[in-house]
């Protein structure tokens, strides 16, 4: 079990089978997953990714780690995020982050892309941490350059949705990098 992660406004703990009711809130929502290549989901798959995720969380080793993000202020849980290992020998890892869009506009994406990015570089040792998203995906972007991440560029056709072939932004941020962008109010307990 890992320790919650915390900032000023949000918690980010580990997903559990009862979440999947307010992972349901959102993910059965058209505009949340238009440049994803699931959803909008059905109960069962809502059902099935929580399923999933507690799966991944039991492997030996562990490279998938998904957290439900909880308001702080109401105990309300308004998305996901996640980082997974994606190479060990090279200490590469990946983020990606859900909000539900009751709550989109108001910096929790952003927050919840910095405990993430903390999370990995402090206690999972990485050295490179990257993400990609839909170049439509303006919000996206901008959190990930908010956290400051580079863009590396453009990668073509990647990804098949349900529209056709889709280009990826990559976006990347080392470890040295890191503490340099002056990231404060994290705290881990
Ligand atoms: C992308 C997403 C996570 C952003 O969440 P959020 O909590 O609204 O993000 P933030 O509030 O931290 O916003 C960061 C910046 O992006 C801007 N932004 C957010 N959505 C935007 C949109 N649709 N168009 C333009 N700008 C947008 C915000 O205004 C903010 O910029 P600012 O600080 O200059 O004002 C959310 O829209 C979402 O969950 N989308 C569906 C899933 C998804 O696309 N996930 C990412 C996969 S790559």
């Amino acid at each position: 079990m890992i320790n919650n992660l915390q900032s000023e406004r949000i918690t980010l703990r580990e997903m559990e089978e009862k979440d999947w009711i307010d992972v349901h809130k959102y993910a059965s929502q058209e505009k949340v997953c238009q440049y994803q290549p699931w959803g909008p989901n059905t109960e069962q798959q809502s059902k099935d990714f929580v399923k999933q995720v507690l799966i991944d969380a039991k492997k030996e080793p562990r490279s998938r780690f998904v957290f439900a993000i909880i308001v702080r202020e109401s105990g309300d849980m308004i998305g996901a995020g996640e980082i997974t290992i994606r190479d060990y020998s090279n200490k590469v890892g990946e983020i990606a982050y859900i909000v539900n869009p009751q709550y989109w506009g108001k910096g929790f994406a952003t927050e919840v892309a910095k405990l993430l990015i903390a999370y990995g570089f402090n206690d999972l040792r990485l050295h490179r941490i990257f993400a990609t998203c839909d170049p439509r995906n303006i919000g996206s972007s901008k959190v990930l350059e908010k956290v400051g991440m580079s863009k590396e560029g453009r990668i073509r056709e990647n990804l098949l949705l349900k529209d056709g072939w889709r280009d990826s932004l990559l976006y990347s941020i080392l470890e040295h990098e890191w503490g340099k962008t002056g990231q404060g109010g994290i705290e881990i307990g």
